[in-house]
């Protein structure tokens, strides 16, 4: 469909690897939200508009309101969007239909597809599971498309989080979660800063993957910045694994999706 474009964002690969495959059945035009935030405004000729992202501590990423906020004729629009999520969707979808509202669009439809944790716990899933998970994605695409393509409306889909972990079979991530709250109370959140050790070898990779150009090599080694949106990238494209969350133990490892390619991932600064 000529009249549509998909915007995205992506830390790992997983909602990348999503709005791609509805792009490709779709035939709609992919483009990253990073090549277009800070522009005075986005003007699309599309009818349709999809938005996919992963969401940050249950809401979708902070940036995605400044970015609605500069569609033009959005009034206009048939917009759907589609979270990816590791642990449950909660209301993200609802909170990004208020936003959509207040700057005088309509959310017609929201999908929520579960995704390899790529976060605090992305350690403990396993391979089994995160093949359940991108196959139980590949069963649904043709019938998100057909959704999208008839210009349905009507579901934007919420969980409840524990029902959810017990659906994407996540309960092990619990213990995680209260070592990170352990870590917050009693050491600060500024003892969960990016950092690197010594397999770091100063290749760049994480200076280059960041979209928000918020690391420098300072010696040889990776700095980060004060305008990091938390998308985790830096640490899950390390080809060394030598960047983690202070010197917390929170399960995390890394990660990206099997079907993407660093050479993707910088497209999501430069269209
Ligand atoms: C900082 C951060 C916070 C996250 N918060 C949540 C959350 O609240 N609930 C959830 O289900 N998944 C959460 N996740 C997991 C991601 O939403 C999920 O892995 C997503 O598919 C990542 O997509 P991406 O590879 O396109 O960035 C979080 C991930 C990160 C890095």
């Amino acid at each position: 469909m000529d009249n549509m474009e998909i915007y995205y964002f992506s830390g790992s690969g997983n909602s990348f690897a999503v709005a791609r495959d509805v792009a490709i059945k779709l035939n709609a035009v992919l483009t990253p939200i990073m090549s277009v935030i800070d522009q005075e405004s986005i003007d699309t000729e599309a009818k349709i508009v999809g938005i996919v992202f992963p969401i940050y501590d249950f809401k979708p990423p902070q940036f995605l309101e400044r970015f609605i906020s500069k569609i033009q004729n959005i009034e206009s629009k048939y917009i759907f969007a589609i979270c990816t999520y590791g642990i449950a969707p909660s209301q993200s979808l609802k909170h990004l239909e208020e936003t959509i509202n207040s700057f005088g669009g309509h959310l017609s439809l929201g999908f929520a597809v579960a995704m390899p944790q790529n976060g605090i716990g992305s350690g403990k899933v396993t391979k089994v599971q995160q093949e359940m998970m991108f196959n139980k994605w590949k069963s649904r695409v043709d019938g998100v498309c057909d959704d999208v393509k008839n210009m349905k409306t009507g579901e934007i889909e919420t969980s409840i989080l524990f029902f959810n972990m017990f659906k994407t079979r996540t309960l092990k991530l619990l213990p995680v979660y209260l070592a990170f709250l352990k870590q917050v109370l009693f050491k600060g959140m500024d003892s969960l800063a990016f950092t690197s050790n010594e397999k770091c070898t100063g290749c760049g990779t994480c200076q280059e993957i960041c979209t928000q150009n918020n690391i420098e090599l300072v010696n040889n080694k990776p700095s980060w910045s004060d305008h990091c949106i938390n998308c985790f990238a830096c640490l899950n494209w390390c080809p060394n694994g030598a960047i983690s969350l202070g010197d917390a133990d929170l399960g995390i490892k890394n990660y990206h999706h099997p079907e993407v390619e660093m050479k993707d991932m910088i497209l999501l600064k430069n269209k």
